[in-house]
């Protein structure tokens, strides 16, 4: 009972997972998870009321039904000061989104999180052990198909991301989109200057000058940009949205050409909405592709202290993937999983 009620229920959210940690090891811990139980015993009709938990929160009963969980809903549970922080995983990649959550934590920007489930095992384990941050759009894909990169499953996977951000911008909420192969190694918000409507990342590796342009770089040779899909700021502002539906819009008209890979996609309608829009190319120093951050130790050296997010891309791979970030002492759930909101995934 104890056990259930200390992760199963929405108590467990709101300690840390080290003080829930102590509180079931000292004995000062089961003092108050005595008093706690004395306290629940005598108020347990309060307790089955959401007001007494969560006065603000929305959840209309103590165990809501999540396959019924909307996206308005969700944002509205996560978000602060209007911002929410979003990711979509599915099954295979709770690892990856256990890992960015414990950097997220160190942060102290969990709580805005909110994990778009691209399947119902993913939406329920996350639910049961962090209330009311997972949420599903429907359709759910099929874990298998959306495990391998580069295929149709995939690709659908990926397709839908620009549909979630512009509805969360409908609703009026700042997003950040984040992929779950990232840890933060900062507060990115800090650099998120200005008042823009855009803000990404180039995944270009050619080294740039530290005190490099924040405009939309110029197309290479073959006439085309790099810009990360992986990490995305947005503002609740026309512009915007613009670009969001410019991407759906891509996607659509050059599904076949693009094979599993939003990216292009989402260059080209950056290339068509540059002139209505005001974005914000962020730092590379602050924001390296994996393809410098992993691969080139003399610019790691030379930028230390500079790196805000941290990107494993530019690999092939699950499992290799998982072990580049545990040569570079970034896979963090091997020991430090307690500082998760979802705690050890196992
Ligand atoms: C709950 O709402 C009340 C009034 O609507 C507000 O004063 C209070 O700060 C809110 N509490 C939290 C934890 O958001
Ligand atoms: C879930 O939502 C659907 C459609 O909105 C509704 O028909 C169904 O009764 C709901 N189920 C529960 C258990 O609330
Ligand atoms: C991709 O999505 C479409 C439309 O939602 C669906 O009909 C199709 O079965 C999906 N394909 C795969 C491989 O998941
Ligand atoms: C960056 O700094 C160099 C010299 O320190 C200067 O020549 C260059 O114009 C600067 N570039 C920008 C975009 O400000
Ligand atoms: C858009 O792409 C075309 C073709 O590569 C290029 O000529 C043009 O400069 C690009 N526009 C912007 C704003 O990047
Ligand atoms: C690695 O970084 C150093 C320092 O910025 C740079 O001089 C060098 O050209 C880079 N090497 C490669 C292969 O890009």
């Amino acid at each position: 009972m104890a056990h259930q009620l200390f992760y199963s229920s929405p108590l467990s959210y709101s300690s840390t997972s080290k003080g829930r940690h102590i509180s079931l090891m000292s004995r000062n811990g089961l003092l108050l998870l005595v008093a706690l139980l004395v306290i629940l015993g005598v108020f347990l009709p309060w307790v089955r009321s959401p007001l007494f938990l969560f006065p603000n929160r929305t959840f209309s009963s103590f165990s809501p039904n999540w396959r019924n969980y909307s996206l308005a809903q969700a944002a509205k549970f996560v978000a602060k000061d209007g911002t929410v922080i979003v990711c979509t995983v599915s099954y295979p990649f709770l690892p990856f989104l256990n890992n960015w959550l414990i950097s997220v934590s160190r942060q102290k920007h969990q709580d805005k999180v909110l994990v778009i489930a691209e399947d119902y095992a993913t939406l329920y384990k996350i639910n049961k052990k962090w209330p009311g941050h997972a949420v599903l759009v429907p359709p759910a894909l099929n874990s298998q198909t959306a495990h391998k990169f580069g295929s149709k499953g995939f690709f659908n996977f990926t397709s839908r991301r620009p549909q979630h951000l512009l509805r969360l911008l409908e609703l009026g909420y700042n997003v950040m989109y984040n992929d779950v192969d990232m840890v933060w190694l900062q507060d990115p918000f800090q650099y998120l200057q200005g008042s823009h409507e855009a803000y990404f990342t180039d995944d270009r590796t050619r080294i740039k000058p530290l005190n490099h342009s924040h405009c939309l770089p110029p197309p290479d040779r073959n006439g085309v940009t790099y810009i990360c899909s992986c990490m995305i700021f947005l503002r609740p502002k026309t512009g915007a949205k613009l670009l969001m539906k410019k991407w759906i819009d891509e996607l659509h008209a050059g599904s076949k050409v693009y094979e599993g890979n939003d990216q292009p996609a989402f260059n080209w309608a950056l290339n068509k909405t540059a002139h209505q829009l005001d974005l914000y190319l962020l730092p590379q120093a602050a924001f390296p592709t994996g393809g410098l951050y992993f691969k080139n130790k003399t610019w790691v050296e030379e930028t230390k202290g500079k790196h805000v997010i941290v990107h494993n891309n530019y690999i092939i791979g699950y499992n290799n993937k998982m072990k580049r970030f545990r040569d570079f002492g970034l896979w963090l759930i091997d020991d430090h999983s307690l500082e998760s909101p979802l705690g050890k995934l196992e």
